[in-house]
């Protein structure tokens, strides 16, 4: 083959810098500067701080006695963020576009409904309660003439993401008795999460008769249904599913967290791709949705976040106390770049030290007249993470031109969509004077999308934005030995 590998092992070379100058990298020169390896124990999901949130938070609803009848169904908001509850409701959607429904919108028949709890009846004395519970959405009136539960069921089939209904009569509302065009006192309420008769808290008892000294409102025959089989949620765009979770990841590399008014994993992933990256671990790499109930009753929607994508191993938080972890879910925000952490070389007999220009994944290349300006390094030293990285500059110390790391492949990515290239950077390797030309440029398809002239750096976070086409070249140009930039932890992903 053609391959240019020429792969080096001298653990022995490594001499003093002060001694006799710079000792090159390709001969595993300790660096001039260190920059201690970052730790990530400590940055473990605040579990507590979830549940206390969790407990305090009050997220239920039901319908309010003057809203009006067929509105769209309540579009998914952040109830709290990081601990702190939220006042006014921000939509989740804020931040993106039309958000993918949560369940797929197919025709049911009622035979596709369970019962869930039952009314009173309507007996002259009979007395009920309306649901207050999570993840509401919006009501309609069906005619009267009969307790009508086919109307309701299919209302709820056409209502994206309702799972649940609440049929009820309201007496003693003059708005239903004479104002809405409906003329019917029988409502029918959809929500997006599964409610049981001890939600059944809205007693009535408030004056809307149209006459102050008028009888209050009652209601009877509240009874509620539930679809019998909940399909699994659409995975989001530009991520990977994990298989469903025993409970919550307790997981490092964590970010925060929101609280969404319904289980909503399109709101949780726009969360995610929208919270500010962490310096020290970068983007959101990975959220973890699940539900919470205290008591048994649903609460709220727990959108977990992490830098680091986590795993089934670490889903080990079922609850606290009354409070239940209960439908966990994972999913990885996909990287379209491959191997991104430079993790693909191994070196012979499994030494500790390599360097090559070429691998199943990366191309490093020269300008004309230059050599080993662009590399790939085995050698947990020089790496931000893992064993694997990069580094611009002429290995040997042979020139001082920059040199081409190119992805080996195309990304696949979809066309229109944008997409955010972040990677971590270092150039100490020479000590401060030495690195004053550091510098990396950053291509896509041929197009500079980014650049950075830092001198002397430890590592750090960057980022920068493209627009896919659908197959796209990815490359890094840089470096000016004794100039030397290393890069780790690439990642390309939909933003
Ligand atoms: C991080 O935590 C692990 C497991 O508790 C421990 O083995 C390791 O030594 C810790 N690392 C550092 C740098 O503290
Ligand atoms: C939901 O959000 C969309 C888009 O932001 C908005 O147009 C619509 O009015 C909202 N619906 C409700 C019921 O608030
Ligand atoms: C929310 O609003 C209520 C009433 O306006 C106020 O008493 C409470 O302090 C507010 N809470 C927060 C977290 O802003
Ligand atoms: C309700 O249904 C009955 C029986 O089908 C029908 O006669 C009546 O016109 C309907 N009322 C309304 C308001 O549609
Ligand atoms: C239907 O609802 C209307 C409006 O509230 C009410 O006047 C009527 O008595 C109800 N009919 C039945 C059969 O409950
Ligand atoms: C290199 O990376 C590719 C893509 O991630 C992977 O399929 C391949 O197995 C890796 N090879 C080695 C030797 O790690």
């Amino acid at each position: 083959m053609l391959f240019l590998t020429r792969l080096l092992a001298f653990s022995t070379l490594a001499v003093s810098v002060a001694e006799c100058g710079l000792v090159y990298p390709a001969y595993q020169g300790v660096p001039a500067t260190t920059n201690d390896a970052y730790n990530f124990n400590g940055t473990s999901t605040n579990s507590d701080s979830i549940t206390s949130t969790a407990l305090q938070v009050d997220q239920k609803s039901g319908v309010t006695t003057e809203l009006l009848p067929n509105l769209p169904p309540a579009n998914t908001t952040v109830t709290a963020v990081d601990g702190s509850l939220l006042n006014a409701t921000i939509p989740a959607s804020r931040r993106t576009v039309a958000l993918p429904l949560k369940r797929k919108v197919s025709r049911r028949s009622s035979s596709e409904y369970e019962l869930v709890f039952w009314g009173t009846g309507t007996d002259s004395d009979d007395r009920d309660a309306s649901i207050v519970g999570t993840a509401y959405l919006t009501y309609t009136l069906v005619n009267n003439s009969t307790y009508n539960i086919q109307d309701c069921l299919e209302f709820c089939d056409n209502t994206p993401g309702c799972v649940f209904v609440n049929l009820y009569y309201e007496m003693n509302n003059h708005l239903l008795d004479h104002v809405f065009s409906e003329h019917s006192n029988l409502k029918c309420a959809t929500y997006g999460d599964i409610h049981t008769a001890q939600e059944k808290l809205n007693f009535g008892g408030q004056s809307l008769s149209g006459d102050p000294n008028g009888p209050l409102t009652y209601i009877q025959q509240s009874a509620g249904w539930s679809s019998k089989s909940l399909s699994d949620p659409f995975t989001p765009d530009g991520y990977d599913p994990l298989a469903p979770l025993d409970g919550a990841n307790e997981a490092p590399g964590y970010m925060g967290f929101v609280f969404l008014s319904k289980y909503d994993v399109a709101a949780c992933a726009a969360e995610c791709n929208a919270r500010d990256p962490d310096p020290v671990g970068g983007s959101c790499k990975y959220f973890n949705i699940w539900r919470a109930t205290v008591y048994g009753v649903p609460t709220t929607y727990t959108c977990a976040m992490y830098y680091i994508p986590a795993d089934p191993s670490t889903a080990i938080n079922y609850g606290q106390g009354n409070l239940k972890v209960t439908d966990s879910r994972g999913y990885v925000r996909k990287s379209y770049v491959l191997d991104g952490g430079f993790e693909n070389l191994t070196c012979p007999n499994s030494g500790p030290f390599c360097l090559t220009t070429t691998t199943d994944t990366w191309l490093g290349s020269s300008p004309e007249g230059g050599d080993y300006d662009a590399t790939i390094f085995h050698y947990t030293e020089y790496a931000h993470s893992g064993h694997g990285v990069a580094l611009l500059g002429s290995a040997y110390g042979e020139d001082s031109l920059p040199g081409t790391l190119t992805s080996a492949s195309v990304l696949y990515t979809e066309p229109g969509k944008t997409y955010i290239i972040e990677f971590f950077h270092s150039s100490y390797y020479s000590g401060g004077l030495a690195e004053r030309d550091a510098f990396v440029e950053v291509y896509w398809n041929g197009n500079r999308v980014g650049a950075l002239h830092p001198g002397y750096s430890l590592w750090q976070y960057y980022h920068f934005t493209a627009v896919g086409t659908g197959s796209d070249k990815l490359y890094f140009v840089g470096g000016a030995a004794p100039s030397y930039d290393f890069i780790d932890d690439v990642s390309v992903m939909q933003t």
